[in-house]
């Protein structure tokens, strides 16, 4: 089995972390029997420089087929003025939909090395893990119109459509349903049906999937701001978190912060199961964006990035025991007392990104010999 890997690095510390990326896939091709070809492509603010568009028609064939994406990071201050379509981050919404990658995962994992590091008490943190299921190609992120009109009085009129049908509802609640049997069987399904249409549809369809398919889970139902001030209160009380797509935007923005530091988190986002070969398109990424701060400065923590191979090796090549050794080096690494800047605590031993690389290999030689 040979897997073909389409790496989009983007834009900032894009290209500094999918390159670590690529020794840890290295050291599983080695190591571990993995047979995989990759190619590269450019995306985001790159790829307008160099070819006019946030993606190419070119890199979408590329996209649509490889088994799976490592997507690193897009956007920057250059590209911040351009007219919407020039936007960079159009490219990571046209991968999402023409893949169609409903299913994002964005776990929120507080490692115990970090507890301190979180800007929440280090008890309300400790041992946090939870998983938010995001759906991510409908709602108002694509819903139509969409548009900006001019009323010719002076004013102008701007409109984003949220919009769900039942489908899209039912799918996104399995994928949420069948990831909570595997963990502590709990999904909390949050929306706004005390002030929105699709948020009264969202909980009737969840609360039907779980009814027919899932009434071995323990299912709950909550507002969405309720939960954003829960996710803050005592977020251990979480274990899936199933919701839209723009209140998904949010609420994993928050997860992150209270888990300690965006650059350490991971994300998925996953298409359908192919009925004839039971694969699914999908795409990898860090959550933390493109920092053009730190940008080739060797200050940008890899971790996420590595830990979304990590789910890789879990969700797209079955590779369990490969993806749990991942995450175990990752942790005995910050056990170890290495840092990159963003996660810097008194007493932890500084490095930069290709350091902290190197210190992941050599941790996976350590623990799997
Ligand atoms: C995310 C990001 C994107 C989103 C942007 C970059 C389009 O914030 O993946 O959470 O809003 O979905
Ligand atoms: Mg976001």
């Amino acid at each position: 089995m040979s897997y073909k890997i389409l790496l989009l690095p983007g834009d900032g510390i894009g290209p500094e972390v999918v390159a670590e990326v690529v020794r840890v896939l290295h050291w599983f091709g080695k190591n571990r029997g993995f047979s995989f070809a990759t190619q590269s492509a450019l995306v985001g603010g790159a790829a307008l420089d160099a070819e006019g568009v946030p993606v190419s028609e070119a890199t979408m064939k590329l996209a649509m087929d490889a088994d799976v994406v490592l997507f690193g990071s897009v956007g920057g201050p250059k590209w911040d003025a351009n007219t919407f379509d020039k936007k960079p981050e159009r490219a990571l919404l046209r991968l999402r939909k023409d893949l169609g990658l409903f299913a994002n995962l964005r776990p929120a994992l507080c490692f115990d090395a970090l507890k301190d590091a979180s800007t929440l008490r280090p008890e309300i943190v400790s041992g946090l893990d939870i998983l938010i299921v995001r759906e991510l190609t409908g709602g108002v992120y694509f819903g139509e119109p969409k548009e900006i009109t001019d009323l010719g009085n002076g004013e102008r009129r701007a409109v984003d459509t949220q919009v769900y049908t039942t489908g899209e509802i039912q799918r996104i609640a399995r994928v949420a349903f069948e990831l909570a049997r595997l963990r502590k069987n709990r999904v909390a399904s949050a929306e706004k049906s005390n002030v929105m249409q699709t948020g009264v549809l969202w909980r009737e369809e969840v609360q039907k999937i779980h009814d027919t398919e899932f009434s071995d889970v323990q299912l709950s139902h909550i507002l969405a701001d309720n939960c954003a001030m829960q996710l803050v209160r005592a977020p251990k009380q979480f274990d899936v978190i199933v919701t839209d797509n723009l209140f998904g935007d949010m609420l994993s923005d928050e997860a992150a912060q209270t888990a300690g530091s965006i650059g350490m988190l991971p994300s998925a986002s996953l298409g359908a199961k192919d009925k004839n070969t039971g694969k699914a398109r999908a795409l990898y990424e860090p959550i933390h964006g493109s920092a053009p701060d730190i940008a080739r400065r060797d200050l940008a923590n890899p971790l996420a990035s590595i830990l979304s191979f990590a789910m890789c090796l879990r969700y797209s090549f079955d590779r369990i025991d490969e993806a749990n050794l991942l995450e175990r080096s990752v942790e005995q690494v910050l056990d170890d007392g290495l840092r990159t800047a963003d996660i810097m605590q008194k007493g932890k031993t500084q490095v930069g990104t290709k350091q902290m690389g190197t210190a992941v290999l050599a941790t996976l030689n350590r623990l799997s010999n």
